[in-house]
C-alpha cells in the first residue's frame, strides 16, 4: 500500500467530489450563521461556516476520514489487507480526527504530538483510542518522529495538510458553502499547512471562479504570505509563537502550487487582532471557537480588508475549530480595554 505522505497527483474538483461522496452521512453538514453586530463592524454581510460544530470539534475530520476511507476502499478493491496502522503528526486537531477516523474503521492510530499541544487536544486523541507519541514543537522533530513511527509500526503516514486525500476532504467545505450561500462573494480561510485553503480554493475556483478565496494568517508565522510575495515556497524557519496554535506550521510542496495559482490574497493579522476577534465571536455569537478560528474574522475586521472592493459584499468566514483549552485562557486577562 502506498504511503499517503508521498506527493500525489494534485487534488482537483473530481477528488473533492469523490470525497463528498465518501463523507456523506459520516460528517456533519455544518451551519452557516450570521451576526448583525459583527456585520456592522465589518461593513459587509458575514456568513460564518461553523466547523467548530463538526465531529471532533474541527473541520479536520473531513480530510482524515477521506484519507482513511480511501485506504479502506483501495484494500477492498484490490482484495488486500487493511493498513496495519495510520500515523501522523499534528498539533492536535488532525491527530484527533485521524484517531477518530481510524477507530471507526478498526485501524490502529499513532499520533505524534508536540509536547506543547493543548492538554484538551491530547486527551481527546487518547479518548479515541490512539497511541500518543510526544515530540519537540518543531516541524523537523514532528517529521522525524513520525517517520520513525512509520518504520516501527509498518503504518501508513497520513500527512495533516500535504496529503492529496486530506486536501480533497477539506475541499468539501467549499462545496457546502456554495450550496448553502450561492450569493457568496468571498471566503476567508485560516492557513497553517494550507490543506484547508487549498481544498476550498480547488472546489470554489472550479465551480465559481468569480468568488474570491483569501487565506488569513498570523503575522508571527507568515510563511504563506511570504511565499505569495516572493512567488516561491518560503517556509517559516524559525516560527514565532502564536495564540493560533493550530496554524503554527508552514505550507508545503503540495499546497503551495494550489495556493500560488488559486488563492487571491493572503491577509496577515497580529496577535492582538486574533485575540480580540476570538473574544468578539465568544461574546457576540456565543460560539466557543479556538483562537485559530478567530484568525479569519481578525482579517476581515483588519484595515487591510478595507482595500477589498465593496462589491465583495457577502463574505464567508470559516470558523474552523472549537477545541479550546479553557485552562489556557490566561491571556484574556492580559487584554487591555474592551473587545471593540
Ligand atoms: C482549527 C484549525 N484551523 C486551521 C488549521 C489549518 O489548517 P491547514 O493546516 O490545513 O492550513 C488547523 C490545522 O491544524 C486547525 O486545527
Amino acid at each position: 500500500m502506498a504511503a499517503l505522505e508521498a506527493a500525489g497527483p494534485r487534488a482537483g474538483l473530481a477528488e473533492v467530489r469523490a470525497a463528498e461522496r465518501r463523507l456523506r452521512g459520516r460528517v456533519h453538514r455544518t451551519p452557516l450563521l450570521t451576526c448583525a453586530g459583527l456585520e456592522r463592524m465589518a461593513g459587509r454581510r458575514l456568513l460564518f461556516k461553523c466547523e467548530l460544530f463538526q465531529r471532533t470539534g474541527s473541520f479536520k475530520i473531513r480530510g482524515a476520514l477521506n484519507a482513511v476511507r480511501s485506504l479502506v476502499e483501495e484494500s477492498e478493491r484490490t482484495g488486500g489487507e487493511l493498513p496495519r496502522a495510520v500515523v501522523t503528526h499534528s498539533s492536535g486537531n488532525h491527530g484527533q480526527a485521524l484517531a477518530c477516523a481510524a477507530q471507526a474503521e478498526g485501524i490502529s492510530a499513532y499520533i505524534v504530538v508536540p509536547r506543547t499541544a493543548p492538554q484538551c487536544k491530547q486527551a481527546a486523541i487518547r479518548a479515541y483510542g490512539a497511541t500518543l507519541v510526544p515530540c519537540e514543537p518543531s516541524d523537523e522533530s514532528r517529521a522525524e518522529t513520525a517517520a520513525r513511527v512509520v518504520q516501527e509500526t509498518g503504518g501508513v503516514m497520513v500527512h495533516p495538510n500535504q496529503e492529496p486525500a486530506v486536501i480533497a476532504g477539506q475541499g468539501t467545505i467549499g462545496l457546502e458553502v456554495l450550496e448553502q450561500a450561492p450569493e457568496v462573494n468571498a471566503v476567508v480561510v485560516p492557513v497553517g499547512g494550507g490543506g484547508m485553503v487549498a481544498g476550498i480554493a480547488v472546489a470554489i475556483k472550479a465551480l465559481r471562479p468569480d468568488v474570491k478565496v483569501f487565506a488569513a494568517e498570523p503575522s508571527n508565522v507568515d510563511d504563506c504570505y511570504q511565499s505569495k510575495v516572493r512567488g516561491e515556497l518560503t517556509p517559516n524557519l524559525h516560527p514565532r509563537d502564536t495564540i493560533a496554535d493550530a496554524v503554527k506550521t508552514s505550507i508545503g510542496p503540495n499546497t503551495w502550487p494550489i495556493i500560488r495559482d488559486l488563492v487571491d490574497d493572503v491577509l496577515t493579522v497580529s496577535e492582538e487582532e486574533i485575540k480580540r476577534a476570538t473574544q468578539l465571536v465568544w461574546e457576540r455569537m456565543k460560539l466557543l471557537i479556538e483562537p485559530t478560528a478567530g484568525v479569519g474574522l481578525a482579517a476581515v475586521l483588519s484595515e487591510k480588508f478595507q482595500a477589498v472592493p465593496q462589491d465583495v459584499e457577502n463574505v464567508c468566514i470559516v470558523l474552523c475549530g472549537g477545541n479550546v483549552d479553557l485552562r489556557s485562557l490566561t491571556w484574556l486577562t492580559d487584554l487591555s480595554g474592551k473587545a471593540e
